[in-house]
């Protein structure tokens, strides 16, 4: 069994992507700009954040977090963004998810500029993801294909099972796997909540991919040896014996999958690290305007 040390990986990329910055520096180019939009005070977006605007800082970019108060109304966040679309000076940004209940998260997504969607949540990008057309894609699923991609996976012809149907992981990775190219070409099976006979479809699955927010859901019993297990689960569970009261489990049972994985992510230090690594990629490429003129 292999990790797939999804945090050391990360760490190269930033390394890589650092080069670059001090490249456009030489050059007297523009620098890349991440601006992030952070609405209240959730512990999880909170520690999101941090690592994000931390990262910009380790590559070189420059970073702008702007902190509301979840009494801010939709109407002035849609204002927010309507600046941050026509700011020269942003390259990119987010708005960190979720928000507020009395703030329609799908109507902020609709009001960001796809040219400034490194997140890759407007239907834009998304629909451009599909058909294999120039975008920002989605954090997560973009930080999966480069692990597969860097780890040399063979996905050709294999099966992929992917759980969890999500517009930001679950739903993309079925579509970038099942993509022509490397990694790709897989035949992908999606299984969600309704899904009949759950372990019967893990149980074929030469790659899973676990995003359904399930602590430990899935048991050795429902995978075959030698499966390539990408973990996406980030669930706090109690632990009275840690200092902050919680540590972090996956979606899979790490303990009794880990011996049957030919390959496997661990949790944390997995996936989690290569999401933010992307979003630094893809505000790159908006300062490069490698994806939109
Ligand atoms: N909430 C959880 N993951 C994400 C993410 O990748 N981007 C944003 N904007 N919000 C999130």
């Amino acid at each position: 069994m292999s990790i797939i040390d999804g945090k050391a990986l990360s760490e190269i990329i930033k390394l890589e992507i650092r080069e670059e910055v001090l490249s456009l520096k030489e050059q007297r180019k523009n620098i890349p700009h991440l601006a992030a939009v952070l609405v209240g005070n959730n512990p999880a977006s909170e520690s999101y954040v941090k690592s994000k605007v931390r990262s910009c800082e380790q590559v070189g970019f420059e970073s702008t977090l702007i902190r509301k108060d979840d009494s801010i109304t939709e109407e002035e966040l849609l204002d927010i963004i309507k600046d941050l679309n026509e700011e020269d000076d942003v390259d990119g940004f987010i708005v960190q998810l979720p928000l507020p209940k009395h703030i329609d998260e799908t109507k902020v997504t609709l009001a960001i500029d796809p040219k400034k969607d490194v997140d890759g949540f407007h239907p834009v990008n998304f629909g451009r993801m599909a058909q294999g057309l120039p975008c920002y894609l989605p954090a997560t699923p973009f930080g999966i294909m480069t692990m597969l991609e860097r780890y040399e996976i063979e996905t050709e012809g294999k099966h992929c099972v992917v759980l969890g149907r999500s517009n930001i992981v679950g739903s993309p990775m079925s579509i970038l796997l099942s993509r022509k190219g490397t990694p790709g070409n897989c035949t992908v099976t999606l299984a969600h909540s309704r899904t009949k006979d759950l372990a019967a479809e893990t149980l074929r699955a030469d790659i899973l991919i676990a995003a359904i927010g399930i602590p430990n859901f899935i048991s050795a019993d429902m995978v075959k040896d030698g499966v390539v297990i990408i973990d996406v689960g980030i669930n706090r569970i109690d632990d009275p014996s840690r200092k902050r009261g919680y540590r972090l489990v996956g979606d899979v049972d790490y303990e009794s999958v880990s011996p049957k994985a030919s390959f496997i992510t661990p949790v944390p230090g997995g996936v989690g690290p290569m999401t933010v690594t992307s979003l630094l990629a893809n505000t790159l490429k908006a300062s490069k305007k490698e994806v939109y003129l």
